[in-house]
């Protein structure tokens, strides 16, 4: 088994998503000791606090699959200048019950790509937000605001040869930083 396994959670439920897409493609820019595991949020039910003391099947393997994780890794599409709803609601519900959050101290990083310019800058900078109140650590620099374009991937899946260069040192850093905090 690999010594560093990564919960990814991917912030879209697109059947041909390009976060996925990046997601799956990335993970084989890491070294042979890290695997990356897709968590499933697509199941889980809008969040209601009145289900803290009976949280459902689906909440209670999620948050089981953080758990176990030592590292995270966000992908996540912009929606109407912010993160979608299906990853808010997946952070608010293995942040719960009160006191027994899954995510504090699993060290992040944050990616992803969007159609539009700023390639989900202000997504990311808002999920920041909310991770740093649920005491993750994550990855400040380099940032990643990737443009979906013809060539980000090769015809296998992979990493583009444009993007392979910054993606590599971006995995790089990474893998330096679920390191340091793991130990
Ligand atoms: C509800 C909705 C809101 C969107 N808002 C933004 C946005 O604020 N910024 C942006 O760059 N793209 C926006 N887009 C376009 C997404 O970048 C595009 O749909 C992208 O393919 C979503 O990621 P995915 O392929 O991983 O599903 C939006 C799309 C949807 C469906």
């Amino acid at each position: 088994m690999s010594q560093y396994q990564i919960a990814v959670i991917v912030g879209s439920l697109r059947q041909d998503s390009f976060n996925r897409r990046l997601a799956t493609a990335i993970a084989k820019l890491a070294p042979a000791e890290f695997s990356f595991k897709q968590v499933q949020i697509g199941d889980l039910p809008l969040y209601n606090q009145d289900d803290d003391a009976h949280q459902a099947d689906s909440v209670k393997r999620l948050k089981a699959e953080i758990l176990a994780a030592q590292g995270l890794l966000f992908v996540t599409p912009e929606y109407n200048r912010s993160m979608p709803g299906v990853l808010k609601n997946a952070i608010d519900h293995a942040s719960r019950p009160y006191g027994q959050s899954a995510w504090a101290g699993k060290p992040a990083g944050v990616l992803g790509v969007s159609v539009g310019a700023i390639g989900t800058a202000l997504a990311q900078q808002h999920l920041r937000n909310v991770l740093a109140y649920l005491d993750v650590p994550t990855l400040g620099q380099p940032e990643a605001f990737i443009q979906a374009k013809e060539e980000l991937f090769d015809q296998d899946g992979n990493i583009g040869a444009a993007s392979k260069p910054f993606l590599q040192t971006w995995m790089d850093q990474y893998v330096a930083w679920v390191k340091k905090h793991v130990g």
